[in-house]
């Protein structure tokens, strides 16, 4: 007998920045940069930073909160927690343990994920997985990132561009013909080399490449980065489309993973899509990895931007090398509306 799968999608969603704002005008301060450079090459004007000895995980557990009262839900129905994430505060125990406890989701197992900025679409496409075989009921993904943690505040090449942010899902079984229509993921460990975070083992090289004190912060050759992230972006778009035959005049919205507004702009103007369909978030938030793409989505959902039925089309790209896309068909109505539309 066929097997039939369950269709999986968004039923709640959230997100929470931490309150301190760091301008360019802050860093101005801090290095040997203007606001009018970071504007022009990478188009952030500020991003919010956790506090000194605030934890990553206290902005997932809040976003984790509010995606969790959006799906209507509580805690205790949750099979599974999945944290996307490249700065654990903990390599053990894992960011997902931690909210486990906190949320006192006690039914539920838990683990991290590294796909670096991709997170986000690596935890959909697994989360979708279980709810789809029927494994598990709901699945919460949460996207959490302190990158000020391991940014170099003295290297003016790396530490205008990240912030700090968190969004987070519940996956669950919605109507027939909604939800996660497909996902495709990518990978090129070869190409790993030019966005480095170290941990527990650095090489020559990794200490040489890090020209200050403390070694264990982020290093990228940034216009390497910058020429993949462009040619991927429109690749793992491509591959999207063709693979559930749509096309770009079908997408209500579109969520990038928001590095440089230079990247975006250069990748929708050559997939003719304009960049009115998406939610900029760059500009305030800075490059928040994996966090991204979640975050833009809350926004534009809570901002009336997204109604039931509307397709969208999720690209993601970061360090590993990875990529990955996926196009949803949106099964949500706005918070607080009753379900007709
Ligand atoms: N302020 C002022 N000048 C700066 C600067 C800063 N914050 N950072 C770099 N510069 C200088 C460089 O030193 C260089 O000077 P030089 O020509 O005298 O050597 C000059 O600006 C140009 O540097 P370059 O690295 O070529 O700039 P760019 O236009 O490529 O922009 C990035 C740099 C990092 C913004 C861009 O490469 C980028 O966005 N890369 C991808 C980042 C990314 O997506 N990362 C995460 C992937 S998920």
């Amino acid at each position: 007998m066929k097997t039939r799968f369950k269709p999986a999608g968004i039923i709640g969603i959230g997100s929470c920045l931490p309150e301190n704002v760091l301008t360019n005008s802050d860093l101005e301060k801090m290095v040997d940069t203007s606001d009018e450079w970071i504007i022009k090459r990478t188009g952030i004007r500020e991003r919010r930073i956790l506090d000194k000895g605030q934890p990553a995980y206290s902005i997932g557990y809040e976003a984790a909160l509010r995606a969790i009262e959006d799906a209507g839900i509580s805690a205790e129905d949750i099979d599974l927690i999945i944290v996307a994430t490249e700065t654990p505060d903990y390599l053990t125990p894992s960011t997902a343990c931690i909210l486990q406890g906190k949320l006192g989701a006690r039914n539920a197992a838990a683990f991290d994920l590294n796909a670096a900025c991709t997170g986000m679409i690596y935890a959909l496409s697994v989360a979708r997985q279980y709810v789809s075989s029927g494994t598990y009921r709901y699945v919460l993904v949460v996207c959490c990132e302190g990158l000020s943690k391991v940014t170099d505040w003295q290297d003016r090449k790396t530490c205008v561009l990240f912030g700090d942010a968190a969004g987070a899902v519940v996956i669950g079984e919605v109507e027939e013909g909604y939800g996660i229509i497909d996902t495709y993921l990518g990978s090129d460990g070869e190409a790993g080399r030019c966005l480095t975070i170290p941990c527990c083992h650095m090489d020559e090289s990794d200490i040489e490449k890090r020209t200050h004190e403390n070694k264990r912060v982020l290093w990228m050759d940034g216009s390497e980065v910058f020429k993949f992230a462009v040619r991927i972006m429109e690749h793992a778009t491509e591959k999207i489309l063709d693979l559930t035959g749509t096309l770009p005049g079908d997408l209500k919205m579109i969520f990038p993973h928001q590095a440089n507004v230079r990247i975006i702009e250069g990748a929708l103007k050559r997939l003719g899509i304009s960049d009115e369909n998406m939610m900029p978030v760059i500009h305030k938030y800075g490059n928040i990895s994996s966090a991204s793409i979640p975050v833009s989505i809350d926004e534009a959902y809570r901002a009336g931007r997204l109604l039931k039925g509307d397709k969208i089309l999720l690209v993601g790209f970061g360090g590993g090398l990875t990529w990955g896309s996926a196009i949803i068909r949106w099964n949500k109505n706005q918070p607080g509306d009753t379900g007709v539309n």
